[in-house]
């Protein structure tokens, strides 16, 4: 297949090009390269193959630069909750407006299939305990609230022509070369790994599901080729039942994993969020499909890739690992304008 990926340059798109081409795949990337300055290590896994990728803003996209294509995956938005609230409005530019876009452009074109990265983040706090797919959604952030809108705009436009699939990915984790530590068990780890000790920020109560950024990898490969009848229109939350832990759990279990960390709590930051998900239905909708990580294995692999590379608390805290510090960066020095497009020299 032929197959357009978007935000290839990102911390899931680094994981995932390389693994579409591996199945076959015609890769072709889009990203403006907001986070290109961060590259934490050399993938061990050989041969590691980048896509030919085109360096373009998603708000900028042609319908020519998606003739073609088979498939679409659509990864590139802001991509994190603290962004959204920076600037809400550019988070609806580009995450709302800019994915309505890119499908209706995909759609006129002739491209088949459409696999959206949404998040869990739309179930917000919970209303009631173990949220599925039809639980109401309750979105706090500018960031969920614009997935809930590209969900919902996105929807009518699935038939026998356009098959679009919202795949509402848990938090993830996990090695990347395109790391972000700015999501909860990477940062956690890296604590762990940079100061022995995890001080968390509340009483660590809330729950969050979370998932290896490889099985969402696999999440989006086996949705690639899925008959269209079991994926058009759906939306399958990501990630694993076993894999929902209060944040105080991560917490110790990241602690086992990195010998002499302790793990403290604190007050509360304000961040309420909290949800338990359940992941029964992506199971019936991708037979074949389990989650092959739990938290406890992906902390041993960062620990992994921490000792391989000596990492520094300086690399832990570098600006290109955490998404808002990159964007600040970036504007302050006028290398992107307030819009966040690059300015010319
Ligand atoms: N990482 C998670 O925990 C998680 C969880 C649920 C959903 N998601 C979704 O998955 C997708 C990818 O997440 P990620 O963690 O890899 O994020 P990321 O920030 O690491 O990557 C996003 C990529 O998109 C690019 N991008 C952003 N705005 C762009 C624009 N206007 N034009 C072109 N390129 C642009 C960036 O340069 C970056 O390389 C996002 O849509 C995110 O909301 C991520």
């Amino acid at each position: 297949m032929k197959i357009l990926v978007t935000g290839t340059e990102g911390y899931i798109g680094a994981r995932l090009a390389p693994l579409l081409i591996a199945d076959g795949h015609e890769v072709v990337g889009l990203d403006t390269g907001y986070y290109r300055d961060g590259w934490l290590y050399s993938p061990p896994q050989r041969p590691s193959v980048l896509p030919r990728t085109l360096v373009t803003d998603l708000r900028s996209v042609t319908p020519s630069d998606l003739e073609g294509f088979e498939a679409v995956v659509h990864l590139a938005e802001l991509s994190n909750d603290p962004l959204g609230e920076n600037r809400p409005e550019i988070t609806y530019q580009i995450n709302h407006q800019g994915s309505v876009r890119l499908a209706q452009l995909a759609r006129q074109v002739g491209v088949r299939r459409f696999v959206y990265a949404s998040s869990c983040s739309v179930y917000g706090v919970g209303v009631g305990d173990w949220l599925d797919e039809t639980s109401p959604t309750n979105p706090r952030t500018a960031y969920a609230r614009c997935k809930v809108m590209v969900e919902r705009d996105l929807a009518p436009m699935a038939d026998d022509r356009f098959c679009v699939t919202f795949l509402r990915n848990a938090t993830a984790y996990g090695a990347s070369p395109r790391m972000r530590f700015d999501i909860v068990l990477n940062d956690l780890c890296g604590l762990a790994w940079t100061q022995r000790r995890i001080a968390m920020t509340s009483d660590g109560s809330p729950w969050r599901p979370v998932v290896h950024v490889e099985d969402i990898c696999r999440a989006i490969r086996l949705t690639l080729v899925a008959p269209e009848a079991a994926v058009n229109g759906q939306v399958l939350n990501v990630g694993a039942d076993s894999e929902n832990y209060r944040v105080r759990e991560l917490a110790e279990t990241i602690a086992s994993v990195f010998p002499g960390c302790e793990v403290t709590t604190g007050p509360s930051r304000g961040d309420d969020r909290s949800y338990r998900v359940s992941f029964a239905k992506i199971g019936r909708a991708l037979p074949g499909f389990s989650c092959e990580w739990s938290a406890a294995k992906g902390a041993r692999e960062l620990r992994a890739i921490f000792e391989r590379i000596d990492m520094s608390g300086e690399t832990f805290a570098f600006r290109a690992f955490t998404r808002l510090k990159q964007l600040r960066y970036l504007t302050q020095t006028g290398q992107l304008d307030e819009d966040l497009r690059w300015v010319p020299l």
